[in-house]
């Protein structure tokens, strides 16, 4: 089987999945943040190098008060939790989105967890948060010219897909091979709009907090029998 370098996973379903069961939305965003856990360690069992989650988009905040606010507190243990599993499976562990939109204390979180995981040579795992395509991509350019304001760069500095990647949330990071969203939806909603551009695409009507790693493995046999071409000249990856 040939294994995707990066996969993304669009976490969807949790409210529905919940709903199924006779319990409220919330218990579905427990159970589905439990799942993350899950997933991050058959990633890396199957030889998964990049693993990048939507858990939380820059759109979800006009979700009703109630929920957004049970979401954050389930953020807060969650990065705790997730302290504990960097170190123990030597994962690293980036956000990607607007940190500047969160709480002091999240981000004061997120700091200590990035610094605390940079060296560990595991699974590399991100987690999108307060994120959106477009947002990112206006922060950007917003740094590009901050930077050539700043004399950083030059006046007459040109715009490529380099400098564009580089001042990305994902700079560094390799572009995604595999994108699963759950939950039978099929759109990408502001998600990783710039590092999709030649990602194969895999949905599952499962929602979140069930899927199991059999299901995993069955959107990597869907990519593997999947002849990729990869970017303007049209050259094969594998
Ligand atoms: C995904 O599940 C989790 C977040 C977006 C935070 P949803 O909450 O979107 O669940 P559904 O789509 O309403 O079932
Ligand atoms: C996308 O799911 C965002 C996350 C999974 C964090 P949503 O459930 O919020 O997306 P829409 O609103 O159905 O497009
Ligand atoms: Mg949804």
């Amino acid at each position: 089987m040939n294994i995707p370098e990066h996969v993304a996973i669009i976490l969807d379903g949790n409210g529905r999945w919940a709903k199924s069961k006779g319990m409220p939305r919330t218990y579905g965003h427990t159970q589905g943040a439990k799942n993350v856990e899950v997933i991050c360690r058959e990633a890396w069992n199957l030889g998964i190098k990049y693993l990048t989650v939507y858990a939380f988009s820059t759109e979800n905040w006009s979700r009703p008060g109630d929920e957004v606010k049970a979401i954050m507190d389930l953020l807060r243990s969650y990065l705790k939790t997730c302290k504990n599993t960097a170190e123990k499976n030597h994962m690293r562990v980036r956000v990607i989105g607007d940190k500047s939109g969160l709480s002091e204390d999240i981000q004061q979180s997120i700091r200590e967890l990035e610094e605390f995981s940079r060296d560990f040579d595991g699974l590399n795992f991100q987690i999108a948060l307060n994120y959106g395509s477009r947002d990112e991509i206006i922060r950007a350019f917003n740094g590009i010219l901050g930077e050539i304001r700043d004399g950083i760069l030059p006046e007459d500095t040109v715009v490529t897909e380099d400098l564009i990647e580089s001042h990305l949330d994902t700079a560094g990071i390799p572009d995604p091979d595999l994108l699963i969203r759950t939950s039978g939806e099929e759109r990408l909603s502001n998600y990783l709009l710039w590092q999709c551009a030649y990602t194969e695409f895999y949905f599952t009507d499962v929602h979140w907090p069930a899927f199991s790693k059999d299901e995993l493995v069955k959107a990597i046999e869907a990519y593997s029998s999947r002849q990729r071409r990869f970017g303007k000249t049209g050259e094969q990856v594998e």
